[in-house]
C-alpha cells in the first residue's frame, strides 16, 4: 500500500516507517523537522519537509505519495508544554490536524491511522481503562487529542475514509537502529537511562541536574507507593499499526494500545539497574501535580477483534531502549 506518515522523523513515526517499509509498502513521510530528525527517515521513504500549516508543503506530499492510507503521527506531546502553551497545542494538533483531514478527503485517502493518547481519559475512576470509559481529558494535550478524534469521525463520514484512533499508553524502547530522542526527554524510560551515559544527549548538557535520576511521588496508593503505567514496545506498537491499517477497509475502529501490565515507577527503575548492570543515582521527590497513581489499558479489544498481543516485556523494552542510547549518546546528533 501507499502510506503518508506524517510524523514520520519522530520517534515512533521514524519506526513505522521502517516497519512499513519491511513489510513491502511504499513510504512518503510528512513532516516540519520541529522535534523530529532527518537521520530517523529510513530509505527509500522519501521525506517532504513541510508543515501541517502550510496548504501548498501538504499538497506537495499527497502528489508524491498518492497515499491510500494515511497514519498520522505529527503532534506536539508534551503535557507540561501543552499547560504552559495550550494555544500552540490546539493550534498545531487540532487545527493544523485538519487541514490533513481536508487534503486527505480531498486526495480520496481510503484509511486513515491516528495517534491517540491515553490522555484521552484522564485520571479515570477504574483500571484497567477500557475504550468505553468516559474521556474526561486533565490536560491540554489530553483535551487535543480527543478534539482531533472527534473531527477524524466527522471527517471520514464527510469524505468517506475509514479510520483507526489508537490511544497509546507509554510507549519504549527502540527498534533497528531507531530510537527516542526527544528534546527535553520527560518520558521515565530514556530519562532513568541517559542519567548513567557517558556523554550527555544535548538536552542533557542543558540540564546537569539530570544526573541524578528523580523519582516523583512515594506515597500513592499503589504496591510500592510510586506511580504505576502501562508500557508498550514501539515495534508492538508498529505491528498493531499495520494490523489496523488492514482491519479499517470497510470499518471504523478504536483501540487502546498497552500491554495490561502495569508497572510502578520503582519497578521501572530496578529493571533499568538491571539492565545497565551498576547503580543508578537516585533522589526521591514530591509528588508532581497532575500524576494519577495508575493507568493501564485494557487492550482485551484488540486482542479479540484483531488477534494483536504485545511480544516484548519490560526489561526487553529497557534493553532495546539502553542499546540505542549507548550507540547514540547524542541521540541524532544534527
Ligand atoms: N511517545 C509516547 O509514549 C506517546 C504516547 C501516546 C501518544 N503518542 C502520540 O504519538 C505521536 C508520535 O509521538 P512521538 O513520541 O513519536 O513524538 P515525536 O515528537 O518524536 O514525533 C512527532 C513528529 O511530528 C512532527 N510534527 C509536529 N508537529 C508538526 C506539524 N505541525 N507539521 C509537521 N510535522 C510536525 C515533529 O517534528 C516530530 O518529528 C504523537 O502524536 C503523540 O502525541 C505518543
Amino acid at each position: 500500500m501507499r502510506v503518508l506518515v506524517t510524523g514520520g522523523a519522530g520517534y515512533i513515526g521514524s519506526v513505522m516507517t521502517k516497519v512499513l517499509i519491511e513489510t513491502g509498502h511504499d513510504v512518503t513521510v510528512f513532516d516540519n523537522l520541529s522535534r523530529g530528525h532527518r537521520a530517523a527517515v529510513s530509505a527509500p521513504a522519501r521525506l517532504v519537509v513541510g508543515d501541517l500549516g502550510d496548504f501548498a508543503a501538504l499538497e506537495q506530499a499527497f502528489v508524491a505519495a498518492r497515499p491510500q492510507c494515511v497514519m498520522h503521527f505529527a503532534g506536539l506531546s508534551q503535557v507540561g508544554e501543552s499547560v504552559a502553551k495550550p494555544d500552540l497545542y490546539f493550534d498545531n494538533n487540532v487545527t493544523r490536524g485538519a487541514n490533513l483531514l481536508e487534503a486527505a478527503g480531498r486526495h480520496r485517502v481510503k484509511r486513515f491511522v491516528f495517534s491517540s493518547s491515553a490522555a484521552v481519559y484522564g485520571a479515570p475512576d477504574r483500571v484497567p481503562i477500557s475504550e468505553d470509559a468516559p474521556r474526561k481529558p486533565i490536560n491540554p494535550y489530553g483535551e487535543t487529542k480527543l478534539a482531533f478524534e472527534g473531527r477524524l469521525a466527522d471527517s471520514a463520514q464527510t469524505h468517506g475514509f475509514h479510520y483507526a484512533a489508537l490511544r497509546y499508553f507509554n510507549v519504549a524502547g527502540a527498534y533497528s537502529g531507531l530510537g527516542e530522542d526527544h528534546r527535553p526527554e520527560t518520558h521515565l524510560i530514556p530519562d532513568i537511562l541517559r542519567t548513567v551515559l557517558p556523554e550527555g544527549q544535548k538536552s542533557m548538557a542543558d540540564s546537569p541536574k539530570s544526573r541524578i535520576f528523580e523519582l516523583f511521588g512515594t506515597d500513592y496508593p499503589t504496591r510500592d507507593g510510586t506511580n504505576v503505567r502501562d508500557y508498550i514496545h514501539v515495534h508492538d506498537l508498529a505491528r498493531a499499526h499495520l494490523l489496523a491499517m488492514k482491519t479499517i477497509e470497510d470499518r471504523d475502529v478504536i483501540y487502546n494500545l498497552g500491554s495490561e501490565n502495569g508497572y510502578s515507577n520503582r519497578e521501572v527503575f530496578a529493571t533499568a539497574e538491571k539492565v545497565v548492570g551498576r547503580k543508578i543515582p537516585l533522589k526521591l521527590g514530591p509528588r508532581r501535580a497532575g500524576d494519577p497513581p495508575t493507568l493501564t489499558a485494557s487492550s482485551e479489544k484488540i486482542r479479540r477483534e484483531l488477534g494483536w498481543k504485545p511480544e516484548k516485556n519490560l526489561e526487553q523494552m529497557i534493553a532495546d531502549a539502553w542499546e540505542w542510547h549507548r550507540q547514540h549518546p547524542d541521540g541524532y546528533n544534527e
